[in-house]
Order: structure tokens, then C-alpha cells, then sequence
């Protein structure tokens, strides 16, 4: 077993997740001030110190993806923040891309950037601590998109930066996130995304990619939040498995799904379903930004003094989640 993937399946085992807590400064001030909390460093840093010291880190989450200003900030106790993650059992992680911008030629799509001078970046964030990193390349649906120039280009940018992460001697986690909006269908949603991954592991591959040493996070295959024709639970379970089953080499140690504007409770029950079913070699687990902390960060804002308070509801949102990479959720949990 490589160093790579001891790490991948550390973070990934017996049903644990991630906790996605690396939104941006202007991605968290939105999520702040939606629930009236100034966004300032300590506001920031408060709440994400009290989900990080919560009793559900050591059993249900396995890594967290962090944000360059988190990753350097000292918490209360003066421990820094990955040392506060990696004390629970859990293994710090950095996002290290720098934003989807408008592709030339195709303004309406979108190029992750941050391959420039990523090699430095990365050796600063292993002193640091961490041992995984995360880039999103970010598509939309419609009839004339995604194209062929936008899944090209992100697949290239997404395999040269996995290259360099393993160089560093940490895990990439590879996130091709083909968006909810739109009216589009579950089965365009299938087709656009089994597309995107295929060429995605087609440049991953041609970088020589240790495949095993990787983590992939993708959407669960949905209609479009805008379209008339819904698919059921059921069959957002069947449909994501066969994109995954079809487009995913089997060295591929675990898959972590995004939630992408999935309320708390469906990315919960659809990933039960998902494990209910699975009948890959993958494991299959949560990589859940909104669908862990939504809930906790609308609590936390009635009282930001209350950690404890806040913690409880964490920790059931993580329970819960961990329960579903198990296939052992039932709507009955989220009542007790
Ligand atoms: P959501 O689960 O809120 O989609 O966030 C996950 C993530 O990391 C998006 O890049």
C-alpha cells in the first residue's frame, strides 16, 4: 500500500467524511451575514474552532478541508488549527486552487486557476500540516454546455495539479462539480457527468497519476433544481452509481460527494441509498460544505456564545452522515 494511499483511506474508513469548511473569505461572508454574524477573522475562526472541537470529529470525521487563512490562524487555546484537527484523529487538508474564472473563448464557462507557483504553495501547507488538498473545476448544464473546451481545459488543470499535490507527497482530492442549476434532466445530468469524470481520468492517467493516492469528489447525478421532471431518491442512488461504476478506474480508493445546494436531509438520505446499493469497490462517503454546517452556523448565530449548544447540533448532522456512509440511516435518527 503506497504512503498516498494509507492517507487517502485514513480519511476515508469505517464510515467517516469530510467536513468541507474551506469557503473562501467572500464565500463565508456571504454564509455570515446571511444569519446577520459580522464575517471578521475571529467571527471566522470562532465558529470554525467550535466545530472542530466537537466530540463527533474523533469518530465521524475523518478530514477537513481548510482555507488558507484558516489553516494559519491560532484558536483559543493556542494550538493552531490543523493541530487542533490532527489531535481529534482527523487529517487537516487545504483548498488550493484559487477560484474558477471566465475561459477564454467560452466566457460563460469557467477555468479553476492556481497552478502558478503552486509547487511553493504546497510545501508551505505540508509544514503546516496538511496531508490532502482540494481544486474544483465547476460546470453548468445546458444545451450547449458543458463543452468540450471547458471539460477539457479544467481536466488538464485539475490532472497537472494532482501531479504536483503528490509530488508533495500529499493526497489531491479531484473535484469535477457539474452544477444543480438549471431545468435540465437527471439524464442529462448523467451524461454530462460521466462525460466531465471520463475526461478527467483520461488527464489524471496521462500525468501518471497514482490513482490510489487520490480522492474524488463529485456531484450525485440530480435534475437540474429548476426542472419539472424530479427523479426519486431511489433513482438519484441507482443513476449516481452507474455514472461512478462506468466512468471511475477501480484503483480509485473512495469517493466523498459534494452536497451542492442539497438541503441537509437529502444529502443524507441520498448517500444512504447510495451505500444501501453499492455494488462498486469504491467507499463511498460525504465531502459535505452546506449539508454539515448549515444547521450548526443557524444556531451558533442566535448565540455565539453557545459552543456546546452549537456543538450538539454538529455533532448529530455528523452522526447522521456517517450513519448514511454505513448505509445504516433511517429517517426515524434524525428525531432522537
Ligand atoms: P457543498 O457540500 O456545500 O457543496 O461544499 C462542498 C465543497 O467543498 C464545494 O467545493
Amino acid at each position: 500500500m503506497s504512503e498516498l494511499n494509507k492517507i487517502a483511506l485514513k480519511i476515508l474508513a469505517n464510515g467517516k467524511g469530510i467536513l468541507a469548511a474551506d469557503e473562501s473569505n467572500g464565500t463565508m461572508t456571504k454564509r455570515l451575514e446571511a444569519v446577520n454574524v459580522q464575517s471578521t477573522p475571529e467571527n471566522r475562526l470562532a465558529f470554525r474552532e467550535t466545530l472542530l472541537s466537537s466530540e463527533s470529529m474523533n469518530d465521524c470525521i475523518g478530514g477537513v478541508i481548510l482555507f488558507d487563512e484558516t489553516i494559519n490562524q491560532i484558536t483559543s487555546t493556542g494550538k493552531s488549527i490543523p493541530d487542533v484537527i490532527s489531535s481529534t484523529g482527523a487529517v487537516p487538508g487545504i483548498k488550493v486552487d484559487t477560484g474558477a474564472k471566465n475561459l477564454a473563448n467560452s466566457p460563460k464557462e469557467k477555468i479553476t486557476e492556481g497552478l502558478d507557483g503552486l509547487r511553493e504553495r504546497l510545501k508551505k501547507y505540508y509544514e503546516l500540516g496538511a496531508r490532502f488538498t482540494k481544486w474544483r473545476g465547476v460546470y453548468s448544464i445546458s444545451e450547449k454546455y458543458p463543452s468540450k473546451l471547458a471539460i477539457h481545459s479544467n481536466a488538464h488543470a485539475l490532472a497537472r495539479y494532482s501531479a504536483l499535490v503528490q509530488e508533495c507527497e500529499m493526497v489531491p482530492i479531484v473535484e469535477p462539480e457539474v452544477l444543480m442549476d438549471g431545468d435540465h434532466s437527471a439524464e442529462d445530468c448523467l451524461n454530462k457527468t460521466s462525460e466531465v469524470i471520463k475526461k478527467c481520468f483520461e488527464e489524471l492517467i496521462l500525468h501518471e497519476i497514482d490513482l490510489s493516492g487520490i480522492i474524488l469528489k463529485p456531484n450525485m447525478i440530480l435534475a437540474g433544481n429548476n426542472s419539472k421532471n424530479k427523479i426519486s431518491n431511489e433513482e438519484v442512488a441507482e443513476k449516481t452509481l452507474e455514472c461512478l461504476k462506468n466512468s471511475v478506474p477501480s484503483e480509485v480508493p473512495g469517493i466523498a460527494f459534494l452536497s451542492g445546494g442539497q438541503s441537509e436531509i437529502e444529502a443524507t438520505e441520498n448517500l444512504n441509498l447510495i451505500n444501501k446499493k453499492n455494488y462498486t469497490n469504491f467507499i463511498m462517503t460525504y465531502s459535505y460544505g452546506r449539508a454539515l454546517q448549515q444547521s450548526a452556523l443557524k444556531f451558533w448565530s442566535t448565540d455565539t456564545k453557545n459552543i456546546i449548544g452549537t456543538q450538539n447540533v454538529f455533532n448529530h448532522r455528523a452522526r447522521m452522515c456517517t450513519l448514511a456512509a454505513q448505509g445504516k440511516w433511517t429517517s426515524e435518527l434524525e428525531n432522537k
